[in-house]
């Protein structure tokens, strides 16, 4: 029911030519198609080249972020029709790196995925506890928090469209890996609240984990009854890789 998607957030990576390489390995590895949404997000520079690149494989291209404003005097920021206008379909909003790193608050993060919405991008949205938070206890509190601003302040109606993206901070990057048991009960909760709202935009509702997905443990993780995918970060700067992880969401 849920076309399961697997999305891979470059980060600050890549170069033409790595872009080159890469985009071309994906495409080869995909060519029956499988029955799994596949998007590439580069840094904004490499967009153009991985859009076209993409182009009659199937692979989806998606931003790193956007500004919460239409346009303007906002330097460094780019708006959502700039991503449209060059092709991108998706944009990650508010993963952990922006809310730790550049101060994004829930608010940004909810003000974001709106205009992402109300422009026609899909935003995935990131949210996830700290290793302090879910040692404390404090995970299913955080997760609802966060939530709740892009309910309050984005609408359930950006559901099912948008995604949701889980991704325990503490997994990211480290080489640790929530269990399975561990994702998909903070999974269950996500998809328990958006039912609160709308119980048919929940089921329809694909919410992806992320956070040190690896070929070896991707399978394990999208078994799990919430679990519609992925957004992967290290191994998605390897055409293998990558492919292995999608390879375990069509299976
Ligand atoms: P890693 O897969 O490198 O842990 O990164 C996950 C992530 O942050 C994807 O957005």
């Amino acid at each position: 029911m849920r076309t399961p998607l697997v999305a891979g957030n470059w980060k600050m990576n890549g170069s033409r030519t790595m872009a080159d390489t890469l985009m071309a390995g994906i495409a080869a590895g995909l060519t029956d198609r499988p029955n799994v949404d596949v998007v590439v997000c580069p840094p904004f520079v490499l967009v153009p080249q991985c859009r076209e690149q993409a182009n009659g494989t199937g692979i989806s291209v998606g931003g790193q972020n956007l500004g919460s404003q239409e346009s303007g005097a906002f330097t460094g920021e780019v708006a959502a029709d700039m991503l449209l206008d060059f092709g991108c379909e998706y944009v990650i909003v508010g993963h952990s790196e922006r809310r730790t790193l550049y101060g994004e608050t829930d608010e940004v993060v909810a003000a974001k995925a709106r205009v992402a919405s109300e422009k026609g991008l899909v935003p995935i949205i990131c949210i996830g506890e700290t290793l302090e938070e879910r040692e404390g206890g404090n995970t299913e509190v955080v997760v609802t928090r966060q939530l709740s601003a892009i309910l309050e302040i984005a609408g359930t109606a950006i559901f099912p469209q948008a995604l949701i993206a889980y991704e325990p901070v503490w997994a990211i990057g480290t080489g640790l890996t929530a269990s399975d048991a561990q994702a998909q009960e903070v999974h269950a909760l996500v998809r328990e609240q958006l039912a609160a709202q709308d119980a048919q935009a929940a089921l329809a509702t694909r919410i992806l984990y992320g956070g040190s997905v690896k070929p070896d443990n991707a399978a394990g993780l999208f078994a799990q009854a919430d679990i519609d995918g992925g957004l992967i970060g290290g191994a998605s700067l390897k055409a293998q890789d990558f492919l292995g992880i999608i390879g375990a969401a069509r299976s």
